[in-house]
């Protein structure tokens, strides 16, 4: 009995093996957060290692990646992260919706929120140090800066609308 059911599992989990969401390995960065905006080598360095892997187009995979069913729960992170924010993409957003963006950043790093435990777990190096959460939270205070300087008030104003033109 007991054998029927291991053999059965792993029937299961070679199946399991072809099906494969597609990978996030887009190359397209025209719309990138730095064709508008300041992103010293600094912040972009923290970015790089603590937010890209779930909030741009392309994410470096780890080895385990190829394994279902992980890859199928990395994958719900990486389209769920990028559907809220995606730094590859931010230009394409409404000016109130990049600053709306950029504030809910400030308020995600203050309450520890990202990057997702789940993620910091294995990625030891994706941890914020207190310097690294002031870095981040200044950036995102001097685009929102930028965005007051260069737009009308009445356009930043955030209702629920869409994010796109
Ligand atoms: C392992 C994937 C992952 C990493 C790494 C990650 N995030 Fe996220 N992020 C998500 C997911 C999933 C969501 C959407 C669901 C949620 O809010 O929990 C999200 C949501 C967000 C949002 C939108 C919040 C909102 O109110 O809609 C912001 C802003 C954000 N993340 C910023 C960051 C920043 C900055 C970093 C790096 C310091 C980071 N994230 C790292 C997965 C990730």
């Amino acid at each position: 009995m007991i054998k029927k059911i291991l053999i059965g599992l792993a029937i299961v989990f070679i199946i399991i093996q072809f099906f494969r969401p597609s990978k996030n390995l887009s190359a397209d960065t025209s719309k990138d957060i730095s064709a508008l905006y300041n992103v010293p080598d600094d912040v972009k360095l923290i970015l790089q290692r603590a937010c890209n892997d779930c909030h741009s187009n392309k994410t470096v995979y780890p080895w385990y990646a190829e394994v279902q069913p992980v890859e199928w729960w990395l994958n719900n992170h990486i389209v769920d992260g990028k559907r809220h924010f995606n730094l590859n993409d931010f230009t394409s957003l409404k000016v109130a919706v990049q600053k709306k963006k950029m504030e809910e950043c400030m308020e995600q790093i203050k309450k520890n929120e990202m990057p997702l435990d789940s993620y910091t777990w294995i990625h030891k190096d994706a941890i914020l140090s207190e310097a690294d959460k002031q870095r981040i939270n200044t950036w995102c205070a001097s685009i929102i800066d930028t965005l007051k300087a260069k737009y009308p008030p009445d356009s930043l104003i955030f209702k629920e609308q869409r994010w796109h033109d």
